[in-house]
């Protein structure tokens, strides 16, 4: 059994629905050792009732502070663990000038287990210090660095999705897989090492990661197909992210009516592909992607700063599409989920914007609503629905603790500063909440937990 039971007592807030964010700002949950929730109380005002009535007397209690709230912790569906050195840089390139200049000379060097060591340690501290508790990465071709950072992941205990890129064709030739067979063989070799640290996968997940379709020739797609057949492991790529890669893809797949039917035909669209962008699809892709149940990452800080595009996220909501959200690092700049759902809102109103006055206001996406694509929506796409993305009984604790400070008002009232979040007292939840995704970051994140256990905490948190 994991970490002693615990009941967190105070306010609390997570996405019931696209649409409704539930607050309750005087709660208590109970989880047991196990890391899962036994119980939810609202309402509270004498703890020791209710753990009186609960049978949990004499059991820890973690308070938080007012205007603190507890969340659930955030899933980045789409990141590249090699690539955080890169995070920021990308001048004026776009997405396949930036893969040659940046993004694969900086994976080759991934062939040092001591430059891994470095890199991956630091993006784990990262994305769990920014409450990530689920993240998809990408590694590189390397099996020893990619089961490294397993073994980081293992160690921090966040859940983590783990991917050996394949790619065997236009990749540089000192950083690409020899053969189909060579790329099957290293993802297995993976598999196993995962399966070694986790042998029921609970925290630890494998996924099967053909780079794009562009690096990888029909051969070795089919081949990680049979891979996903035989495993149902999970899949996650790249599509239609940008318009020199969908010529690139018309060209080397001429004789596939889509971008989305080169991964079906390959048997790699299925209820467990997600795929990162999604940008620059027909309708008719649209449709296949639905009718396969296929998941979306959406990335829009990525999108913005290579200058992909917009993706239409209400567009696919409305047909039923699963979205989580993606860092996208380095593509993106920043490792938290949190700047990428407010990349999210304003990449929305962009779209907004292009469709005309007025007429574009479907289009704006809600604070509720990026939240959700960052907790429910990425536990969707990943499979994980039952299990985190929201405060249920009987869902594991993948959880946050957010502070918010009152500030150091001129007149020497008020609290500690947390963060950069000033509050003022009078705010309702909602409003709170929406300076936290505005305003907030790594500061405001006082603790994190995954499936009951601490993996994070600053000095704001006293429990
Ligand atoms: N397409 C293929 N590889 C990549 C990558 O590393 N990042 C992004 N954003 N797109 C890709
Ligand atoms: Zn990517």
């Amino acid at each position: 059994m994991g970490s002693p039971r615990r009941v967190y007592v105070g306010a609390f807030a997570h996405c019931k629905s696209l649409e409704e964010l539930d607050i309750c700002d005087a709660g208590a949950i109970g989880v047991g050792e196990s890391g899962r929730i036994e119980f939810i109380e609202r309402d509270v005002d004498d703890i020791s009732s209710v753990l009186e009535k609960q049978g949990w007397k004499g059991v820890k209690v973690v308070k938080i502070k007012d205007h603190g709230f507890f969340f659930p912790g955030f899933i980045d569906t789409h990141i590249h663990a090699p690539q955080y050195p890169n995070a920021g840089i990308f001048g004026k390139t776009t997405l396949i000038d930036w893969l040659d200049k940046y993004t694969f000379p900086m994976e080759a060097s991934f062939s040092s287990l001591a430059r891994a060591r470095q890199v991956y340690n630091r993006i784990v501290n990262r994305t769990l210090s920014h409450g990530t508790t689920t993240a998809a990465y990408y590694a590189t071709v390397h099996v020893p660095a990619t089961n490294l950072l397993a073994d980081i992941c293992h160690a921090k205990h966040q859940r983590a999705f783990i991917g050996r890129v394949c790619m065997d064709t236009m990749s540089p030739p000192n950083y690409r897989d020899t053969s189909p067979e060579d790329a099957v063989a290293a993802t297995r070799a993976t598999i196993q090492h995962i399966t070694s640290l986790d042998p029921s996968h609970s925290l630890l997940i494998p996924i099967i990661t053909p780079r794009f379709a562009p690096s990888c020739t029909p051969a070795c797609l089919s081949a990680l197909g049979r891979l996903h057949k035989e495993t149902n492991l999970p899949i996650q790529t790249h599509i239609a992210e940008n318009h020199a890669e969908l010529d690139l893809v018309r060209r080397t797949f001429p004789s596939h009516p889509s971008y989305t039917a080169v991964y079906d035909d390959h048997g790699l669209l299925g209820p467990r592909t997600v795929l990162a962008h999604a940008v620059h699809l027909s309708p008719a892709e649209v449709a296949l992607i639905r009718a396969r149940g296929a998941k979306v990452s959406h990335c829009p800080a990525s999108n913005t700063a290579l200058t992909s595009g917009a993706a239409k996220v209400r567009e696919l909501l409305l047909e039923d599409i699963t979205i989580g959200l993606g860092t996208d690092v380095s593509g993106g700049y920043s490792p938290s989920v949190l700047v990428a759902a407010r990349h999210a809102v304003m990449v929305s109103r962009h779209v907004a914007m292009g469709s005309g006055e007025g007429e574009g206001d479907a289009a704006k996406l809600t604070e509720a609503e990026v939240l959700w694509l960052a907790t429910r929506g990425g536990a969707r796409a990943l499979g994980l629905e039952e299990r985190v993305g929201g405060f249920e009984v009987g869902m594991e604790w993948d959880a946050q603790m957010v502070v918010l400070g009152e500030g150091v008002g001129v007149d020497g009232e008020g609290g500690e500063a947390e963060g950069p979040v000033d509050v003022f007292g009078w705010e309702s939840w909602e409003e709170r909440i929406a300076k936290w995704l505005y305003n907030g970051d790594d500061r405001n994140t006082a603790a994190v937990w995954v499936k009951g256990e601490l993996v994070h905490k600053t000095q704001a948190f006293s429990g």
